[in-house]
């Protein structure tokens, strides 16, 4: 079997890779683990100075999976997998720079939020269409993105569901740069390798202070998934879920 999620050291870098490209590298509960457990092992290697995310071609990642989201509306379950995942990107010690070429979706696209360093092609579109499935903006992006974009242009984004594009990204301060899809991987190696290259324990200390508490940020991510969790069972997001189901089956 194809492995979604593919891990790999290049010197001093750990290179997390989504790579379910038939399902646009839509995020399975397994996925969420491995990647979860590779920033872990990540972290606690001296070996690694910095954890780097890339996706396949034209496709970042769709979001969550849907199918297990429809899984957690009918059974209840709660997804702890996920939930581990969005600690784990917001507690992560060392420094994550992220490639996004082309579909950004939901947490394809607030995965970035707690990036260092995000490129993006000008193909790619930022897009968190939470409200329109019934849902609530996850990963702490409710306290983020307001921080990053103000209210309006926040607003614009997470609850109107209005997709950005790479370059509106950049302005807004979303991201770092926007890079044609061609360089796209050899710019964000090179970013990760310069990021690499500086003397970890100031570097780790700069970004600390850069991060600041974060207590709040989980305390916030918390309190969206519990909204998340309730919101999954609701007849809205049930409504949403079986609309995109069906759409596939059609
Ligand atoms: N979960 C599960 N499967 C997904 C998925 C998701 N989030 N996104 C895409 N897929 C699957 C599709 O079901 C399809 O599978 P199939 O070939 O077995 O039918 C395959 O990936 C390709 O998707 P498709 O819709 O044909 O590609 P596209 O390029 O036309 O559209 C998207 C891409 C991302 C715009 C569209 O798939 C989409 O809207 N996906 C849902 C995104 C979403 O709402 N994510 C959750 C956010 S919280």
């Amino acid at each position: 079997m194809q492995e979604h999620i593919l891990v790999e050291r290049d010197g001093p870098l750990q290179i997390i890779r989504l790579n379910r490209p038939d399902k646009k590298n839509a995020i399975t509960r397994a996925m969420y683990a491995t990647m979860s457990a590779a920033l872990a092992a990540g972290d606690a290697d001296p070996a690694v100075r910095a954890h780097v995310f890339l996706g396949v071609p034209g496709a970042f990642s769709a979001g969550n999976d849907l199918a297990d989201f429809m899984a957690m509306a009918v059974g209840g379950e709660g997804g702890e997998e996920v939930w581990g995942f969005l600690a784990a990107i917001a507690g992560a010690a060392k420094p994550m720079i992220s490639g996004v070429d082309g579909i950004a979706v939901g947490i394809g696209t607030t995965l970035n939020l707690h990036c260092d360093l995000t490129f993006a092609t000008p193909r790619t579109m930022f897009h968190t269409p939470f409200t329109d499935l019934g849902l609530v903006p996850e990963a702490g992006s409710s306290l983020l993105v307001p921080a990053i974009l103000g209210r309006q242009q926040a607003f614009a984004m997470l609850a109107l569901g209005e997709p950005f594009s790479a370059e509106r990204a950049r302005e807004a301060g979303l991201i770092y740069a926007v890079v044609g899809e061609e360089e796209l991987e050899a710019e964000v190696l090179k970013a990760a390798r310069l990021v690499a290259s500086k003397p970890p324990e100031a570097l780790k200390i700069a970004r600390d202070l850069m991060l600041g508490d974060r207590a709040e940020l989980l305390a916030r991510i918390r309190t969206e998934a519990e909204h998340f969790r309730d919101r999954l069972r609701s007849d809205e997001a049930r409504a949403a879920l079986m609309a995109f189901m069906s759409r596939k089956k059609a």
